[in-house]
C-alpha cells in the first residue's frame, strides 16, 4: 500500500499495489478502484445513470430498514451477527449500514459506480464497513465471504445469470447468498408500457433531464398512493378492487422524495430485465445452492436465498 494522504483510520488517497498481478490499483477520496478494464458503452450507461441517482439521492431513510429486511427474508438481523459480508452493488450504502449495524463482523459493499461516493459518506464512521468500486463481474476478493448479497442489481447486468454465478463465487462453502431481483410475472404493464420509454427515451437522455420528466409521474404516482393504496391498507375490500396493490400497499407510506427517486430509478437504467421464477431457481441451481428458498415478493418481484454447498 502506498500513502499519500491519510485521515484519522482512512487512506483517503495512495494506491494498493498487487504482488501477485503485478498490478496497482488507485484509492481515491477513500475508496480503492478496482475497475480493471476500460468500461464497455453498456457498462458507462448504467454506471452514469445509477452515478447520478445515488449521489442526488444520497441520504439514508427510515424506510430502509424495513425494505432491506422484507428484500433479504427469510433472513433476519441475527443472521448477520459476525459474518463476513459482501453487498454486491450497494448503490449509496444504505444496506451496508444496515449489516453493520445488525452485528456484522466485516461488511465490504462494492458498486460500479460513483455511488461508491455517497456509500463511502453515508458509512465512513463505521470502522468495520468498507467501500470499493468494482465490477460484479470482476470482484478483486480472494477470501471467500460468509453472507453475500445483491438487491436490485443482478437485474440490471448484461447477463443476469452471470453476475448472479460471479456473485455465488464469492461466498464460503455453508455461507449465505441472498437476493432481490424484478420478477417477470406481476410486472406485465411495466414490460409493456414503461419499459419501451425507459429503453428508447429517458435511460438515453442526461440524468437531469430524465429527473424532470419523472417529476409529473411521481406526482401522479403520491396523489394516488395516498388517495387511494394508503387507505387501502386496512381496508381489503378497496385493496382487492386495486391493480398492483401489494406493491402500491407496500410502498404507499413513503415521502414524496422516496416516490419520486423510485420513479427516476425506474426510468433511468439502460438494461433492465424482468426474470421468471424459473429462471431465479435455475441461477440457484446452477450454482449448486442448497436450501433453496424462492419467494414472491409484493406481487412482482422474487426473493432468493440459499447456502452454497459445503464440499
Ligand atoms: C438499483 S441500484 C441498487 C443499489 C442498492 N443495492 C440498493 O438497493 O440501495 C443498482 C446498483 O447496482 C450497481 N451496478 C450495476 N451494475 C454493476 C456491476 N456490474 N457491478 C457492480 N455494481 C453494479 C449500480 O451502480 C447501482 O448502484
Amino acid at each position: 500500500m502506498l500513502t499519500e494522504k491519510v485521515e484519522g483510520a482512512e487512506v483517503m488517497e495512495g494506491s494498493l499495489v498487487c504482488p501477485n498481478c503485478a498490478s496497482t490499483f488507485p484509492v481515491i477520496r477513500g475508496i480503492p478502484r478496482f475497475l480493471r478494464q476500460a468500461l464497455n458503452a453498456e457498462q458507462k450507461a448504467t454506471a452514469a445513470a445509477f452515478g447520478y441517482e445515488w449521489t442526488h439521492y444520497s441520504q439514508l431513510t427510515e424506510a430502509d430498514r424495513g425494505e432491506f429486511l422484507a428484500w433479504i427474508s427469510p433472513l433476519t438481523p441475527a443472521d448477520f451477527k459476525d459474518e463476513v459480508v459482501l453487498d454486491a452493488g450497494c448503490g449509496k450504502g444504505r444496506h451496508i449500514y444496515l449489516a453493520a449495524q445488525f452485528g456484522a463482523r466485516t461488511v465490504v459493499g462494492v458498486d460500479l459506480s460513483d455511488a461508491v461516493e455517497a456509500a463511502f459518506r453515508n458509512t465512513r464512521d463505521l470502522p468495520n464497513v468498507h467501500v470499493i468500486q468494482a465490477d460484479i463481474l470482476d470482484l478483486p476478493f480472494h477470501n471467500p465471504f460468509s453472507l453475500a448479497y445483491s438487491i436490485g442489481v443482478i437485474h440490471h447486468l448484461p447477463v443476469p445469470k452471470q453476475g448472479f454465478l460471479a456473485l455465488s463465487s464469492h461466498v464460503r462453502p455453508g455461507g449465505r447468498i441472498s437476493t432481490w431481483v424484478y420478477g417477470k410475472e406481476g410486472n406485465r404493464w411495466i414490460e409493456q408500457f414503461v419499459d419501451p420509454v425507459r429503453k428508447n427515451v429517458t435511460s438515453r437522455l442526461p440524468g437531469v433531464i430524465t429527473r424532470c420528466l419523472s417529476f409529473p409521474p411521481a406526482v401522479l404516482l403520491y396523489a394516488g398512493l395516498k388517495l387511494l393504496y394508503a387507505p387501502a391498507r386496512t381496508r381489503p375490500a378497496l385493496k382487492n378492487s386495486l391493480p398492483y396493490a401489494d406493491y402500491l400497499c407496500s410502498i404507499s407510506e413513503y415521502t414524496f422524495a422516496e416516490n419520486f427517486w423510485n420513479v427516476f430509478d425506474q426510468l433511468v437504467a439502460p438494461t433492465a430485465y424482468y426474470h421468471s421464477r424459473e429462471e431465479v431457481t435455475d441461477w440457484f441451481n446452477t450454482a449448486g445452492i442448497q436450501q433453496v428458498k424462492i419467494e414472491r415478493h409484493n406481487g412482482n418481484s422474487w426473493r432468493g436465498t440459499g447456502l452454497m454447498p459445503l464440499a
